[in-house]
């Protein structure tokens, strides 16, 4: 396909002569583990689109997440709570179809697997049939593990989310780190649960680093931690934190690895000078 008849806006790869590229090893659930067993970190970050999600897989991110956060993120709500299965569904099914080697995790977001086994079990279906995921992730320890149990024996792949889990903010009492003193135990018998009824892997959010370390090395599972120390078996991040495109107040446990807001900004504004100077387009773009 020629430069000018390629449809408008396609990123996908056009048809060619050339030889397809090599097949790429994708990551399964056990290579995660082997991981752990080896030492080797673990990296996970939010994708909600085609063009993240090839950019981060082309880098070699482990795991993406198509994050409940995306209700702040894309949706512009002020919290993850207002986003729904039916939001989504279509960006997992987007950043699963980018995607050659990563794991993508489909994240299910408030009030949809709570009620019930049977309700997350149904929910987690459509993250995999409709949105192409790989597997699902939930919020929630011991009080999760019936629902965790019943995805695990109907062929889905869990990660369970403990420590600080954003749908409960309200319940916590806001942005909060978890196992301080007392609250150590509960964090460590949720890892246990969670393990226990079949997830394969777990996050832990804003966890007290050392008692993060202390479940890593307890679990057979892998840990992933935001806001979880250095101790745990991977890390994951959002990506607009992580690069710079949200503005405000950024957690503690961030960091900026770049600054693609101020390219945006950059580029936009050049844009809008060179087309109020009628500096573009030129002659070379016209026909
Ligand atoms: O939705 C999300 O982005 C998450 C991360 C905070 C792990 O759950």
């Amino acid at each position: 396909m020629s430069e000018e008849t390629a449809p408008y806006g396609s990123g996908a790869a056009a048809p060619s002569s050339e030889p397809s590229p090599a097949p790429v090893r994708k990551v399964r659930t056990h290579h995660l583990r082997e991981m752990k067993e080896r030492g080797e970190p673990i990296t996970m970050l939010t994708s909600y689109d085609m063009y993240t999600a090839q950019i981060f897989d082309e880098a070699g991110i482990d795991l993406l997440l198509v994050g409940d956060s995306a209700s702040n993120n894309v949706f512009g709500n002020e919290t993850s709570l207002p986003v729904t299965v039916d939001e989504l569904v279509p960006l997992t099914r987007a950043v699963a179809r980018s995607t050659r080697r990563a794991m993508v995790v489909g994240d299910l977001p408030f009030g949809s697997y709570q009620a019930s086994p049977e309700q997350g079990y149904l929910t987690a279906v459509r993250f995999m049939k409709e949105g192409g995921a790989h597997c699902v992730k939930l919020e929630g320890g011991a009080e999760m593990a019936p629902v965790i149990r019943k995805c695990v024996e109907g062929g889905i792949p869990v990660i369970a989310h403990i420590g600080f889990t954003p749908q409960s903010e309200h319940t916590l009492g806001g942005y909060r780190v978890q196992g301080r003193g007392d609250a150590a135990e509960r964090v460590l018998a949720d890892a246990r649960a969670v393990q226990e009824a079949g997830a394969f892997a777990v996050v832990m959010e804003m966890v007290q680093a050392d008692v993060a370390a202390k479940v890593s090395a307890e679990l057979e599972i892998p840990t992933i931690g935001i806001g979880g120390g250095n101790g745990c078996d991977g890390q994951v991040l959002v990506w607009t934190d992580a690069f710079g495109i949200r503005t405000g107040r950024m957690p503690r446990f961030v960091k900026q690895y770049a600054d693609v807001r101020t390219v945006l900004l950059d580029g936009a504004k050049a844009y809008r000078d060179d087309v109020k100077a009628r500096t573009f387009p030129g002659p070379e773009h016209s026909f």
